[in-house]
C-alpha cells in the first residue's frame, strides 16, 4: 500500500500551523481564495495545450492536475517547501517535474516557459519578495507568455490606509501568515512594472470557509470529512472559526481576484 506524503508543518500544533496547512490537515483540498472556480476560469483563460507551464507553490496540486488535464507539452512546479514538493509530486505521479526553490529564484532557464501559474502565494509575501517574484516570472517567460495569478485583493482601490492595515492585522493574527493583500489597481502597477501588461481581471467573493463555497470545492464527501475532523479536533475548530471570523467580518473589503498578464 502507498501511503500519502506528510503535510508540510505537520510537526506544529494546531495553534500554531500557519492557516493553509491546518486547513489542508482537516482535509481541505482548496486552499485558493476564489476556490475552484477561479482556478478553472484561469486556466482556460489562456491557452495551455502544448505549451510549456511552469507553476509556482502548487501546494496540494489540485492545479497541476488541472493544468495537466489541458495537455501542455510539459509541466514543471516549484515550491520552497519540501514536503509540499512531495505532496504535488504524489498528487501528479509522473506527469511533470517538481523543484524545491523559492519562486524568487527558481534556477530554471530565462525564456524557458510560455505559461507561468501562481495562486494563494504573492498575498503571503511582503513587498520586496512580492516584486521579485514576478520579476522571476517576467524571466521565465518566452515573449508572448502568459502569467495567471491568483490571489486576495482589497476593495475597492481608494480603500483606507488605516482599514488595509487593520484587515493585514486581522489576517496576520488568524492565518498566521504575514498576509499582505493587494488592491486592484496596486497588483496591476506591481505587474506593469515588472513588464506585463494585464489582459484581465476577474474579481469573486472571499468565500474559502463560506458552507456553499466548501461544497462546491470539495464536495459532498470532502466537506463531510472536513466537519467530522473538525467535530473531533477543539483546537482546530477554534483556529478555523477565528480565521473565517476575520474573513466574515471584512468581507465587503477582501475579495479574490484573477489575473491574466502577457509579457510586453
Ligand atoms: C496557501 S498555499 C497555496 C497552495 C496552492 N497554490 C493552492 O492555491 O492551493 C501557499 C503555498 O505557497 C508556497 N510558497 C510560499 N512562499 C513561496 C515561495 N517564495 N516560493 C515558492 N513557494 C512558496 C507554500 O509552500 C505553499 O505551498
Amino acid at each position: 500500500m502507498t501511503s500519502s506524503p506528510p503535510l508540510p508543518q505537520h510537526e506544529r500544533d494546531s495553534e500554531s500551523v500557519a492557516g493553509h496547512w491546518l486547513l489542508a490537515r482537516v482535509g481541505k483540498k482548496v486552499l485558493r481564495p476564489g476556490g475552484r472556480e477561479l482556478s478553472e476560469w484561469l486556466v482556460h483563460a489562456s491557452t495551455v495545450t502544448g505549451k510549456r507551464v511552469v507553476e509556482f507553490a502548487p501546494g496540494l496540486g489540485l492545479t497541476a492536475s488541472l493544468l495537466l488535464d489541458e495537455s501542455p507539452s510539459s509541466y514543471t512546479g516549484v515550491d520552497s517547501d519540501p514536503e509540499a514538493v512531495e505532496v504535488t509530486r504524489s498528487a501528479i505521479g509522473g506527469g511533470g517535474a517538481m523543484v524545491v526553490a523559492s519562486a524568487r529564484e527558481t534556477g530554471l532557464e530565462s525564456a524557458s516557459a510560455d505559461v507561468v501559474v501562481g495562486e494563494a502565494m504573492l498575498t503571503m509575501q511582503g513587498d520586496s519578495t512580492k516584486r521579485q517574484i514576478v520579476v522571476e516570472a517576467a524571466r521565465l517567460l518566452d515573449s508572448d507568455g502568459r502569467y495567471l495569478v491568483h490571489e486576495l485583493c482589497l476593495v475597492p482601490d481608494d480603500l483606507d490606509d488605516s482599514i488595509k492595515t487593520e484587515i493585514r492585522k486581522d489576517l496576520a493574527r488568524s492565518i498566521r501568515v504575514n498576509a499582505r493583500p493587494l488592491t486592484v489597481s496596486e497588483w496591476s502597477e506591481l505587474f506593469e512594472t515588472a513588464g506585463f501588461e494585464v489582459e484581465a481581471t476577474e474579481l469573486r467573493p472571499m468565500a474559502l470557509l463560506q458552507p456553499r463555497r466548501m461544497l462546491a470545492d470539495e464536495g459532498v464527501v470532502g466537506l463531510a470529512r472536513i466537519v467530522r475532523n473538525l467535530l473531533r479536533d477543539a483546537d482546530a475548530r477554534k483556529r478555523v472559526l477565528a480565521m473565517r471570523k476575520t474573513f466574515t467580518t471584512h468581507d465587503e473589503h477582501i475579495n479574490a481576484v484573477g489575473f491574466v498578464l502577457r509579457k510586453r
